[in-house]
């Protein structure tokens, strides 16, 4: 079929091939014909892209979302480009300056008390907490936020690591993990974390966790979503898997013509299973909140923010 095409078109469709990630998957899934096919809609809608904008870019990331295979570890090749300027774009300063209030008070620490944000990404409540007059420790898997970090504040502790691989014992007065990064590991490695944030926290330590709950996230479940955020467009195909409860995502980031999709996986916990992992890692849980507000949390809640002290 490719051979009744005009050469034009042919180079077309061979440089759309090379240019997106997705169709290379579709490549190694699907094989070179079907890929071609689907690329061949993709050159024929391009003219229709100027006119429609993103949406038809939306309808092909759609379709070479069945290629998604989610590694276990998809979280250590995913928080660079796209995927942080467009987390960065959604946290606007005064939303960081009002979750770094509410971190210092449920930590209830003195100022020059030493904390740990982890995982912190580009360090939005590190510096927001610094200026508190906090020992801030960053801790992060992704090198672009933490070099991105160093640059702009060279007085916090910046460390460049995965989260399963923290060693600290007992020095840190008080911990945050904030901004949705509760559950991307797999449920073991999930469990090791919280027993290992008990560690590195001295007695009486709190820890201040921020986390999308399964009573936050399922009553909105959709299986297709798309926003513009600034200059760019982002969709997601989610899948649930009610077997292991998690959500299986692709993400499509479009801007200028370029797209990228990357695939990733969230455990969804209930508020009283993250208590219960918790108290199995040691720790009291002092509050559960379902805002920033400190509203009291219930179905439908906007977030849980969830306070433990260690025991
Ligand atoms: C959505 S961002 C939130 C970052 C920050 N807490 C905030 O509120 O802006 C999630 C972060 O988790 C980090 N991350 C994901 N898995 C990690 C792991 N295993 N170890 C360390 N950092 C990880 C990513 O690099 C990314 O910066």
């Amino acid at each position: 079929m490719l051979s009744k095409r005009s050469s034009a078109e042919r180079s077309s469709l061979v440089a759309a091939v090379a240019a997106t990630a997705a169709a290379k998957a579709a490549v190694t899934r699907y094989g070179f014909r079907s890929t071609i096919a689907l690329l061949r809609h993709h050159v024929a809608n391009q003219a229709a892209t100027s006119v429609n904008g993103a949406a038809y870019s939306l309808a092909f990331a759609r379709r070479c979302c069945h290629c998604a295979v989610v590694s276990t570890q998809w979280y250590e090749n995913f928080f660079y480009g796209m995927a942080n300027e467009l987390w960065d774009k959604c946290m606007p300063p005064e939303a960081t300056k009002a979750e770094a209030e509410f971190i210092a008070a449920e930590l209830g620490c003195l100022t020059g008390a030493r904390l740990l944000d982890i995982p912190c990404g580009n360090g939005r409540h590190c510096r927001e907490l610094a200026q508190r007059g906090y020992r801030m420790t960053g801790f992060d898997i992704s090198r672009e936020y933490i070099e991105k970090a160093k640059g702009l504040s060279p007085d916090v502790e910046w460390i460049c690591d995965d989260m399963r691989n923290l060693k600290a014992v007992a020095e840190f007065d008080g911990v945050c993990c904030f901004g949705n990064a509760f559950g991307y590991m797999e449920h073991e490695d999930t469990v090791k974390f919280l027993a290992a944030l008990s560690r590195a926290l001295k007695p009486r330590g709190r820890f201040v966790l921020q986390s999308a709950a399964a009573e936050v996230v399922l009553p909105r479940f959709k299986e297709r979503e798309w926003y513009e955020v600034g200059d760019m467009v982002f969709a997601e195909v989610n899948e649930y898997s009610a077997a292991r409860s998690c959500i299986e995502t692709k993400f499509t980031f479009i801007r200028d013509g370029k797209m990228e999709t990357r695939p990733g996986r969230q455990f969804i916990y209930t508020a009283a299973e993250v208590q219960r992992m918790l108290a199995a890692a040691g720790f009291r849980i002092l509050s559960t909140y379902g805002s920033i507000e400190r509203k009291p949390f219930a179905l439908g809640s906007e977030i849980l923010y969830t306070v433990a002290e260690k025991i």
